[in-house]
């Protein structure tokens, strides 16, 4: 590329047009409280003003991606990178060198080393510890027991990530200890990201102290597990085998820095992840009886009588689209960002270097322009011959692109696993404090879920 042909394209970028302000903004505020008020409704109808529209957050103005075509265009396009105010809230818990957060070379790098743990060829090898962690899952239950599904999501999807990618009977006890520190974390960031008081949650108050408490002690515990790894002098096929092996572009061994932030960077987003796509598939379970009967009748037609194994999981097609059709109405990642890193254009707009992005899945995923009875839950819409009528992109929920969830075959393979388990082995109904309505937190999944669990 030459120095003419970068200016043409800048200049080329400078001329196009500025996409529209989208309505109902006001002054001062612009979008904000509308955004603060109700983000999914906002962010839903956004397209009835354009395929790209500006959003005045207050002070700053922020460009909304509309459509599915456009969302892929900026997942797939090298103009933006992973950059903006959400992400730099997260560095406190990430780490400033995790997979998650790190751009160009370093994050290629970073996905070298850890996608081979997450290839569809190394899944069964964690077959074993998802089955025996579902069936745990249900059997600590009792029939007429009222669960809090919130403990119980997360409790599962952090043992399994922990258990699978970091094996070891060491992590038996610590698997509980990560889910204690990272509850309190959770809950924690979700506050700090929708009351932004910055120093504020240095004072310390006893909220701060336990926050801060759960932080060092998820970070000893990644140190320890770490350690205890090396001093085993094992090298089991996993993760953390991968990081500890791990070469920089010079061929030295990465840092230890490194090293533990990339471990928190993968067990963080995929526990929050899994544990809030677990609670959206237990309120489905309950409110659609006859989705969990068909479920039920599916594993006993594969498995018969024995528990269902994570052999049976290519089998349990209806199973799965259930999980699919509940990850397209209640995406847990409802919402992206990205940064543009050049004058850009999408869509035949303008995009400035610097420029915020956002689009949402939950939105994309929702549209009526792409989806037949579209807030109707349907799992049949993912059979094949109707699945090919989804148009391009409409249905992203891991993403596309370089930064493309590692864990789309982890993920679906452990929440068919759990769905099979939990579907065949209780029926739900809400107890009276339980409010499905949605939180929306960094991820976005029921507020508060009580169930009781009846028998079969
Ligand atoms: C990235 C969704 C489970 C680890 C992502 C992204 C999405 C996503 C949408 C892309 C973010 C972006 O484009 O900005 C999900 C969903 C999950 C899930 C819906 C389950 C229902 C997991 C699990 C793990 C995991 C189980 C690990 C154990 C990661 C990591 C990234 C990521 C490390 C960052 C990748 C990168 O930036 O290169 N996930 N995820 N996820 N996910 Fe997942």
């Amino acid at each position: 590329m030459t120095v003419e042909s970068v200016k043409d394209g800048a200049s080329a970028a400078a001329a196009l047009r500025e996409p529209p302000v989208a309505g109902g903004g006001v002054p001062v505020l612009g979008h904000g409280l509308r955004m603060a008020r109700d983000p999914l409704a906002f962010m839903s109808q956004l397209r009835d003003h354009g395929d790209v529209v500006r959003l005045k957050l207050g002070p700053k103005t922020v460009y909304a991606v509309t459509t599915p075509a456009l969302t892929g265009a900026v997942a797939l396009s090298p103009d933006y990178i992973i950059a903006g105010p959400l992400w730099e809230s997260l560095e406190d818990l990430l780490g400033k060198e995790g997979v998650a957060t790190a751009n160009g070379a370093l994050h290629r790098r970073q996905r070298r080393t850890i996608q081979p743990a997450f290839r569809p060829d190394a899944l069964p090898a964690y077959g074993s510890i998802m089955a025996a962690e579902s069936h745990a899952l249900v059997e600590r239950w009792r029939s007429g027991e009222v669960l809090d599904i919130t403990t119980e999501s997360f409790r599962v999807a952090v043992r399994i990530a922990a258990r699978c990618l970091m094996r070891g009977s060491y992590m038996d006890a610590r698997a509980d200890r990560i889910c204690a520190a990272l509850a309190t974390l959770f809950s924690g960031m979700y506050q700090r990201m929708v009351v932004p008081l910055g120093p504020l949650y240095k004072v310390p108050i006893p909220a701060n102290r336990e926050f801060n408490r759960a932080l060092a002690d998820l970070h000893v515990l990644v140190d320890e597990i770490i350690a205890d790894r090396r001093a085993s002098g094992q090298k089991p096929n996993d993760l953390l085998t991968a990081l500890l092996e791990a070469k920089d572009e010079n061929g030295d061994p990465i840092g230890e820095q490194e090293i533990h932030d990339q471990v928190i960077a993968i067990l963080t987003p995929g526990s929050e992840t899994v544990g809030s796509t677990i609670m959206s598939l237990l309120l489905v379970l309950t409110e659609h009886p006859e989705v969990a009967d068909k479920i039920r009748d599916e594993v006993k037609h594969v498995a018969g009588d024995r528990p269902v194994a994570f052999d049976d999981v290519r089998r349990l097609t209806y199973t799965a689209n259930v999980v699919v059709e509940t990850m397209r109405l209640y995406p847990a990642v409802w919402i992206l960002t990205r940064r543009a890193v050049t004058d850009t254009e999408l869509g035949g707009y303008r995009i400035p270097r610097g420029a915020d992005l956002i689009y949402s899945p939950y939105a994309v995923q929702r549209d009526r322009r792409s989806y037949g009875r579209n807030e109707e839950f349907d799992p049949d819409r993912w059979l094949p011959e109707r699945a090919k009528e989804v148009p391009k992109y409409a249905m992203s929920p891991f993403s596309v692109g370089n930064r493309k969830c590692p864990s789309d075959h982890f993920s679906m393979a452990e929440l068919t696993l759990i769905t099979a388990a939990v579907a065949t082995a209780y029926r739900f109904a809400h107890a009276p404090d339980s409010d499905p309505r949605p939180r929306i937190g960094i991820t976005l999944r029921p507020r508060r879920l009580m169930l009781r669990a009846l028998p079969r």
